[in-house]
């Protein structure tokens, strides 16, 4: 995965300030709500992609057991370490670095699995989706831009920006309606379907068999 130039130190140091200043992000916020009106109490969670921490933290104050932290840039994981430390959590939380795509062979299956605004990072969703769907024992939960025109601006200015500083990483604008056939085919069901100007919340349940073995 690239982005580990974009979300380097001196954005992690912005990202946690702004976390302890102001708390999660709106969505974040949601998805967390919804994870917890579903039941957090003693689950284990497989946070993917989870940048300074806001959502990991969160389950875990929620009453998470445990969170498995894969993240593919190093600057955003130290933070979300030294944030956990600082809480107190340090103990509860697990970190892998790198893509979880290809680390899925040794990641098992978790009670709840979550990308917050991960998916608009990740060239190939179906792969991001269907591995991190078999890792989800009862939820999948996600934040991701809605396919809306200011959306899609908003990500190919954001992909001109990258190219000027020659950058090679690129945010996606994938297709919501593709992740959700996704999701069901693999034997979930929606719980919650919220929207904020640019992103999804959602968080499906699974209903059906499925998944990898622990
Ligand atoms: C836009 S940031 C979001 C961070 C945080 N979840 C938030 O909402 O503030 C996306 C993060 O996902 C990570 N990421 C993207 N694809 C990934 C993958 N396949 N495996 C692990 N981490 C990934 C990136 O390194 C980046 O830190």
């Amino acid at each position: 995965v690239g982005g580990a130039e974009i979300f380097d130190a001196r954005m992690a140091r912005r990202d946690l300030a702004r976390l302890r200043r102001r708390g999660p992000a709106r969505s974040t916020r949601r998805l967390l709500e919804g994870i917890v009106a579903q039941g957090a109490n003693g689950a284990s969670v497989l946070d993917v992609g989870g940048g300074v921490g806001a959502l990991q933290l969160g389950l875990l104050e929620a009453g998470a057991a445990r969170v498995l932290s894969v993240e593919a840039a190093p600057a955003y994981q130290a933070a979300a370490a030294d944030e956990a430390r600082r809480r107190g959590l340090a103990e509860r939380v697990a970190y892998r670095a790198g893509d979880v795509v290809e680390l899925a062979s040794e990641i098992g299956v978790h009670d709840v699995v979550t990308l917050d605004r991960v998916l608009c990072c990740y060239p190939d969703a179906d792969a991001l989706v269907d591995v991190t769907a078999a890792r989800a024992g009862r939820l999948w939960g996600a934040v991701l831009p809605r396919e809306r025109w200011w959306v899609r601006l908003g990500l190919a200015g954001t992909n001109v920006a990258l190219r000027l500083r020659r950058v090679p990483f690129r945010v996606f604008a994938h297709d919501p309606d593709r992740v959700a056939r996704r999701l069901r085919d693999a034997g979930f069901e929606p719980v919650l379907r919220e929207r904020t100007a640019v992103w999804h919340v959602w968080l499906y349940e699974r209903v059906g068999a499925g998944g990898v073995r622990e």
